[in-house]
Order: structure tokens, then C-alpha cells, then sequence
């Protein structure tokens, strides 16, 4: 959950697939770093798509507004997902995406996150990220994943990427 290296091209693919992009949906991307996934999202939108994609570093918000004009980069938490939603008309999101790495964020600012994604979707809205298969069967993943299944409403959808490194799980929750 923390990141090791930069998601693969592989395991970018595996996070949008099957969310479709194409119609009037809103998007959010959680933590887009250097684009990865960003990539992979931009690749799918259609024209009445909207696109929010949330990081904490101003570097990568700037690069990441200069390659995807279609996708509005915000420099903020994640935390505060309900309120930038609001602010933009664009609440409730349809599909979540993050590539946080909840590992190694204080459990309070996970908490904090955890709540604002479950207060940002609407029912039957998606939540999607990664754990790295070898951290996959650790007491911190997994109350993890049971802390988004509590406030989710059920668990996860679960796809291994091994084309990636480390290996990882792609874990799709559905509001229920
Ligand atoms: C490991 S990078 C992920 C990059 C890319 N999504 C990937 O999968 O390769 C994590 C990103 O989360 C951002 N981040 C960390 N804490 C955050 C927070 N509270 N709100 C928004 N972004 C945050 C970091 O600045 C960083 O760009």
C-alpha cells in the first residue's frame, strides 16, 4: 500500500478496466503522482466525462495539469475529497481511483481519507486501488480492507497484476 516503485503500464490498465468512462461520469484520481494511472484515465474519457485528479505535492499537480488538459489537477488532500467535490458541482463521484500509499500515511489521515471516499460516492459508485501481493496477507492490509468494506458495505473485487513490480492486487469496492 505503500509505493515501491511507479505502478507498471500493466497495472494502470487493470485499474480502469471495466469502469466506463465514455458516458457523463465523474472520475476522481486519488494521489496521481507522476501519471501512471492518469494516463490509463485519460486514455478512456469520453467528452461529457469529468476528470478530478487530487495529489499533495504542487510539483506533481503542475505536471500532471500540463499533460492532461482534460483532467483538473488539484493540490490537496485527499481528505478533503466531499468539499472539492461540492465546490465543482461534481458530487457524487461515480468511480474512485487511488494510488495512495495508505502504508505509510498516519492511521488518522487513512481514517480521515477512508470516510471522505465512502461520504464522495454515490450508491453503486466504485472505489478502486492496490495492495502488493507479498503485503497482501499483513494485519495492516487487511484492516485495511476491512475498514473499506465496513464503510463500503461490502468487500472487494479482487484481480492480480504480476506484471508489475512488486505484484499487486487491484481491489474494487462497489458502494452499496
Ligand atoms: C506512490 S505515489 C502514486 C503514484 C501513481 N498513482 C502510481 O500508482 O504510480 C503516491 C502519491 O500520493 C500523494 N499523496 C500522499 N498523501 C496524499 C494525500 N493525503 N492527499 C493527496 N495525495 C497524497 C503523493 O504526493 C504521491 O504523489
Amino acid at each position: 500500500m505503500g509505493a515501491v516503485a511507479p505502478s507498471s503500464r500493466t497495472l494502470a490498465a487493470e485499474m480502469v478496466r471495466g469502469l466506463n468512462l465514455t458516458g457523463p461520469t465523474t472520475v476522481v484520481e486519488l494521489g496521481p503522482g507522476t501519471g501512471v494511472v492518469t494516463s490509463a484515465i485519460s486514455e478512456q474519457l469520453g467528452p461529457d466525462a469529468h476528470a478530478l485528479a487530487i495529489d499533495i505535492e504542487p510539483k506533481f499537480v503542475a505536471a500532471i495539469a500540463r499533460r492532461f488538459p482534460r483532467i483538473e489537477a488539484v493540490c490537496a488532500s485527499a481528505a478533503d475529497l466531499p468539499a472539492l467535490l461540492h465546490a465543482r458541482h461534481m458530487f457524487p463521484a461515480d468511480h474512485i481511483i487511488s494510488g495512495l500509499p495508505f502504508a505509510s500515511l498516519p492511521v488518522e489521515v487513512t481514517t480521515a481519507i477512508l470516510d471522505a471516499i465512502a461520504a464522495s460516492l454515490r450508491p453503486g459508485g466504485t472505489f478502486t486501488t492496490f495492495q502488493y501481493v507479498n503485503g497482501y496477507p499483513t494485519p495492516l492490509a487487511k484492516s485495511f480492507r476491512r475498514a473499506l468494506s465496513e464503510r463500503m458495505g461490502s468487500g472487494p473485487e479482487r484481480r492480480v497484476v504480476w506484471r508489475n513490480f512488486p505484484p499487486a492486487f487491484v481491489l474494487t469496492w462497489r458502494h452499496q
